[in-house]
C-alpha cells in the first residue's frame, strides 16, 4: 500500500489564472551603499543567521528601476553544514493596478527552483501557485532573480454574493 492516495475534486468555484514576469533585486549589506536586507540575528552568517528583507521587485532587471512591488519578509539559514536559506515574504504591489494587494510566498533560495505562493490578499485573494526563480545576475553581494509567477486566485469582486454582502455590511 502506498502511504498516500490522490483523487480529483470537482470544484465549481471560479478561479482566475495569473501570469507575471518580474525581477527581484537583492542587495546585501557590506560593500553596497543602499542594501535592501539586514542581518538581525547571528551576524556570523552561519546556522541560524536571520535577516529581514525589503527587496525591490521590478519590471526590468536591476535595483535602480522603480519597484512595481516589494518583497518584504525574513530569511534564515536553517541547514548545516551547508548553508540553505529559508524565506517567507509578502510580495506587496505598489503600482496603480494592484496597489496594496499581496502574494504570500515561501521557499528556499538562492538556488534556481520554485517558491510556493500560499496565499494572497486584495486582488489576489486565496492565491495559490508557484514562482519559478532563476538568478540572471550576481555580483558584489547583489543578485537579480527572474521571477515567473503562475497562480490561481479567487476574485471576490465578481462573487455571486456581492448584493448580499452589500446589504449586510453598512458603510461598505
Ligand atoms: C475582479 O472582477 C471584477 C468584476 O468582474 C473585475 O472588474 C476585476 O478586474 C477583477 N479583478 C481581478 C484582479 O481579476
Amino acid at each position: 500500500m502506498a502511504y498516500y492516495q490522490i483523487a480529483p475534486v470537482l470544484c465549481v468555484l471560479v478561479q482566475s489564472e495569473l501570469y507575471m514576469h518580474l525581477y527581484l533585486n537583492q542587495v546585501a549589506s557590506g560593500s553596497n551603499p543602499d542594501p535592501n536586507q539586514l542581518v538581525i540575528v547571528g551576524p556570523s552568517g552561519g546556522f541560524g543567521t536571520t535577516a529581514v528583507n525589503d527587496w525591490s521587485i521590478t519590471i526590468q532587471p536591476g535595483a535602480d528601476n522603480p519597484p512595481v512591488a516589494k518583497g518584504q519578509g525574513l530569511h534564515m539559514n536553517l541547514a548545516r553544514p551547508k548553508t540553505k536559506w529559508y524565506m517567507s515574504f509578502n510580495i506587496e504591489f505598489q503600482d496603480a493596478r494592484f496597489a496594496g494587494s499581496t502574494l504570500n510566498v515561501m521557499g528556499i533560495f538562492p538556488e534556481n527552483g520554485e517558491w510556493s505562493i500560499i496565499g494572497g490578499t486584495g486582488a489576489f485573494t486565496m492565491a495559490h501557485g508557484i514562482i519559478k526563480h532563476t538568478i540572471i545576475q550576481s555580483s558584489r553581494e547583489k543578485r537579480v532573480f527572474e521571477l515567473k509567477i503562475h497562480a490561481f486566485y479567487t476574485n471576490m469582486t465578481s462573487s455571486q454574493l456581492i448584493s448580499y454582502k452589500q446589504k449586510r455590511t453598512p458603510n461598505n
